[in-house]
């Protein structure tokens, strides 16, 4: 290969490593062409990539509303799931809000995430209904089962316990809802068996997902 070809070959290196950056926010993010295409744990990226363009566009719009933080949050944690650090600063410097302010909003709310949570989100009603309906004894199946506490998430990431005030449905106390994705499903009447019966049922769809995947290829 001459000179040429090499040289050809490093510029059309250079347009995909530009390319897949773009598409993945990354050299908008730190400011920089990656040395490492950004797949490697940099001191720029850590190891983190994430894409801002629909946040910015979110922070554009919101700009004109009066008490928009709690709004650019809000849809930050519907883009990222919770509220990493990066996307914070990313805030910051796209508003006229310090971190300090923004950290300060995003722990006074109890919906506001600052760690990532599990696949599937557990949200156990905490309401009187479902306190006096035995929500207690659902909140020990739980967290027995997937050995966590209230906050908390599995370590394989696939499941979150979140204690949640009344979910709307006393009638069928007690309560939980589960989140996975933008998908949510309400169990009502729950009992300490059929609590492990769903999440049980849960892992075993997880189980199943990698042979699903295989068969579709
Ligand atoms: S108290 Fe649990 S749904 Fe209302």
């Amino acid at each position: 290969m001459g000179r040429k070809d090499i040289n050809k070959t490093n510029e059309k290196r250079f347009e995909n490593d530009a390319e897949r950056q773009y598409k993945s926010g990354a050299g908008d993010r730190c400011g920089n062409i990656c040395e490492n295409n950004c797949e490697n744990n940099c001191e720029n990226c850590h190891g983190e990539m994430y894409d801002f363009r629909e946040l910015d566009d979110i922070i554009m719009q919101a700009k004109l509303i009066k008490g928009n933080l709690i709004i650019i949050l809000q849809e930050a944690q519907r883009i990222y799931g919770y509220l990493p650090r990066e996307v914070i600063n990313r805030i910051s410097e796209r508003t006229e809000h310090t971190t300090a302010e923004i950290y300060g909003v995003a722990t006074f709310y109890a919906q506001f995430r600052l760690k990532p949570i599990g696949k599937h989100l557990i949200m156990l009603c905490q309401g009187t209904a479902c306190h006096v309906s035995g929500a207690q004894k659902i909140e020990k199946t739980i967290k027995e089962e997937l050995e966590i506490e209230d906050g908390e998430t599995t370590g394989d990431m696939l499941f979150t316990l979140n204690n949640v005030a009344c979910l709307g449905c006393c009638s069928l106390a007690p309560v939980m809802m589960i989140k996975t994705g933008e998908e949510e499903e309400t169990y009502g009447n729950l009992t300490p068996e059929r609590t492990l019966e769903i999440i049980n049922g849960l892992r075993h769809l997880e189980e199943q997902e990698p042979e699903n995947e295989k068969e579709a290829v």
